[in-house]
């Protein structure tokens, strides 16, 4: 049993002309996925499906095995985390502590174990210091990273992420990477949307790319990136990092060496360094 399931589902949000035909697809815990595709194509409306803030006309999904038809998008919210684009959506008390407490007031937690969630989570993402701040006066990156850390306070097993490195600066993407690598460490499901193919590559390990509502492929990132029809297939653009990569092959480098850190590794090794 996989911790999600979508079987023969279909979804239209207009009468006749369906966004979804009977689609089915599976996420383990332990997985990184990238959701792929071009604007329109149905990233974001797949997400709301799998958090049950849209319902589909036909098929189900299950997590851990139960339907969540009849479920709530807050009881739903403790298995799959979900962090919104657009992090002034999820942030609504004066500071950073509070935010993270608030995120816990559903579970019967004691206030110990509420306390020590929350200083877990703050140590996790160095935001100690950050603790008394009003969160609008945080920085973009640090609102997104706060957006992840309301999530992530309620250990859910898996996050659904769309579109996190979108206006943010080189170094808190690069941040956020690293922390997408330690949840995938803890055996987290991690579901990232996005249409920033370099971050996807080392950030991923499998990829659902989607075409008008159809799943054109359900692979690993390896055969994927393989082959660069695939990305013209649906209708994205070669990054400068993947023509590299391209190239390198040309001259021996492995299919399989895709991630910065095993490109460099593997050349550290070839030149004995
Ligand atoms: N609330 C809505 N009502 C009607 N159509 C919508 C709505 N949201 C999205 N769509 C349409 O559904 C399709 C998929 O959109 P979306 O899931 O947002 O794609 P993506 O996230 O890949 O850009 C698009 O054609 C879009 O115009
Ligand atoms: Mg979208």
């Amino acid at each position: 049993m996989s911790y999600i399931e979508l079987s023969n589902l279909s979804f239209y949000y207009r009468k006749g002309k369906a966004l979804f035909d009977n689609i089915s697809l599976t996420f383990n815990l332990g997985e990184q996925v990238g959701i792929i595709g071009r604007n329109g194509a149905g990233k974001t409306t797949l997400v709301k499906l799998l958090i049950g803030m849209l319902k589909p006309q036909k098929g189900t999904i299950s997590i851990e095995g139960s339907s969540i038809k009849n479920k709530s998008i807050a009881d739903v919210a403790t298995k799959v985390g979900f962090v919104f684009q657009n992090p002034n959506q999820m942030l609504f008390t004066n500071t950073v502590e509070k935010e993270l407490e608030l995120s816990l007031m559903r579970f019967e937690l004691s206030k110990e174990v509420k306390q020590s969630q929350v200083n877990k989570i703050l140590d996790f993402f160095d935001m100690d210091e950050l603790r008394t701040m009003h969160p609008r006066n945080l920085s973009r990156g640090e609102k997104q990273k706060l957006a992840l850390a309301t999530v992530l306070v309620q250990e859910p097993q898996a996050i659904i992420l769309d579109e996190p490195f979108s206006g943010i600066d080189m170094t808190q993407r690069l941040l956020i990477v690293k922390y997408l690598n330690e949840l995938k460490k803890q055996g987290k499901l991690i579901i990232l949307v996005s249409h920033n193919l370099d971050l996807i590559l080392e950030t991923t390990d499998k990829i659902i790319a989607l075409k008008e509502g159809k799943v054109a492929y359900n692979v690993s990132i390896v055969q994927f990136f393989q082959n660069s029809e695939h990305l013209k297939e649906i209708g994205l653009i070669q990054t400068d990092y993947l023509s590299m990569l391209k190239s390198l092959k040309k001259y021996g480098l492995p299919n399989e060496i895709l991630k910065k850190d095993d490109l460099l590794n593997f050349y550290k090794e070839s030149l004995k360094i």
